[in-house]
This record gives structure tokens, sequence and C-alpha cells, in this order.
């Protein structure tokens, strides 16, 4: 015979099996000026936390940043509120996330490579970016070599990473290269010690310094001439056309430009 507990589980999971079954699933629709969503009403943004300024949790928990400010104006183009995901990088660089409907648009300070476009499409650049490594400050680090025989910090499937590994690999250094599963784990690494410096994008590490005074210093700079993307799913041609007309929008009426100040700081590049 079945416990009290048990006919009582037993019978939650098939009242929730039935509502499953009734209940009008949000297989999304498409906005009045054409463009499809996964949700009714929503702009399902997929990110990776945190990564400040772009993106990352203020004291009340909402996600706020750079990239954050500038997909709401494509939310409110399109007559809808964003909604964010926070999902790891590998899913949102790979497209996948894009592809299984996980989100309609990608917002991650990614920067557009070649490789990355095989599999996402991505809006007009806004963003231009540097990578850089970070020292505890006062340790007298400046170039890669001076690494030799110790650990160096990287986040895992960046482009600061590929730009380590090929240059360690080209170079012939005795570096031992760290990958770490977002910026939170290597920031913790660099401060705690557990490696000897860290890369990852110029403004990602400006806004580190900025909050955590005297802590870290950037050693040195490495112009990979980047510059970030916005990313839908491919063949999603509807609404990218939005991003990219709210993006030039934004541009020409100063908008990106006041963003830029509050969130990035300096002036503008692009
Ligand atoms: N710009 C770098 C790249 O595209 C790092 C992006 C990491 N972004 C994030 N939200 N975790 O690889």
């Amino acid at each position: 015979m079945l416990g009290r507990t048990r006919k009582v589980a037993v019978l939650a999971a098939a009242v929730t099996l039935a509502l499953a079954g009734c209940a009008k699933e949000d297989t999304g629709g498409t906005t009045a000026s054409g463009v499809p969503l996964i949700k009714t009403g929503s702009l399902t943004t997929c990110t990776h936390l945190p990564y400040a300024p772009f993106q990352s949790k203020d004291a009340a928990g909402k996600v706020v940043g750079f990239d954050v400010a500038l997909i709401d104006l494509v939310a409110t183009k399109l007559g809808v509120t964003q909604a964010i995901v926070d999902t790891p990088f590998e899913g949102i660089k790979s497209g996948t996330d894009l592809e299984s409907g996980k989100c309609d648009i990608a917002a991650a300070g990614m920067t557009i490579t070649d490789e990355r476009k095989k599999v996402l499409d991505f809006s007009d650049p806004y963003f231009d970016a540097t990578q850089a490594l970070a020292v505890v400050t006062g340790k007298e680090v400046k170039t890669l070599e001076q690494l030799a025989g110790k650990r160096l910090g990287v986040q895992g499937g960046t482009t600061g990473e590929d730009y380590i590994k090929t240059q360690v690999a080209e170079k012939k250094l005795d570096v031992e290269v760290v990958s770490y599963k977002d910026l939170a784990a290597l920031q913790q690494a660099l401060s705690t010690n557990q490696v000897e410096a860290a890369v990852n994008d110029l403004p990602v590490w400006n806004e580190y310094i900025k909050a955590n005074p005297g802590k870290v210093a950037v050693a040195a700079g490495f112009d990979t001439g980047e510059q970030y993307g916005f990313a839908v799913k491919k063949g999603n041609a509807a609404l990218l056309k939005a991003v990219n007309e709210a993006l030039a929008a934004a541009k020409s009426d100063g908008t990106y430009e006041k963003l830029y100040a509050t969130w990035i700081g300096d002036k503008p590049t692009v």
C-alpha cells in the first residue's frame, strides 16, 4: 500500500502533468514589425554573468550594464521588455543557445570573430576592445616572457584564452595557462595569488580596478583589435535589422555616447 506522503506526491505529479498538458505553451509570437520572439512580450537575452561593465548584478540583484542598456533600446523599439538569461559563454558563442530557442539575442561583451560568424549572425560592431594583462598591484610583470615558470589565468572560451594559448605556443613560452569558468573566478584567482597574472578584455579590468581601487593593475595591453557585436540566430534577419537600427539611432541621437559615458567612462571610439 502507498504511504500517505507517497500518495500525495503521486497525486501532485499527476496534477502537474495534467496541467502541463492543458496549459497553452508560450511558443512566442511575432511583433507588429514582424520580428519573431521566443516569448510573447519579451526580448529574451542570453548572457554570461558577471561581465561588468557590460552585464553584472547590481546591489539589488538586477542585471545592469552597457549591453543591457543597449538591448533595452532594441526591446523598446519592438514594444516589449528585455528578459535576461544567465548561461555559460560556451553555449552563447557556439550558437547552441540561439539555435535551441533559449533566447532571441546574445549580448555578452562578445567579440565578433570569423569562427563565431559561421554559427551566429552578428550586429554591427558596438564596442572596440583589446586584451590586457592584469597583476596584483606591485608585481613587476610587463611581458608574457616574464611569466616563465608561472601560472597565467584566462577565462574559458574567450578570445583572451585563444590569444594567450596562441602566444604561448608560437613563442614557446614556459607558462602554465589556467582557464577559469567565468570572470568572477578569474578575478578571485588573481587576487588570491593562485595565478601570477590574468588576461581578459581591457574594459573589464578597468571596471574591476574602479570597484577595487589599489588591488590590481594593468601591466600590459595586447592590441587585438577586437569589436563586440550582439548576435542572433543565423537567418534571423528581422531581429538583426531591428538591432542595427536601434544601434544606429542611438549613435546619431547621442544616446550611445551617454550610455558609454555612464557605463564605460571614456569617450566612445565608434
Ligand atoms: N570578449 C571576449 C570574447 O568574446 C570575452 C567575452 C566574455 N563575456 C561574458 N559575458 N562572459 O571572447
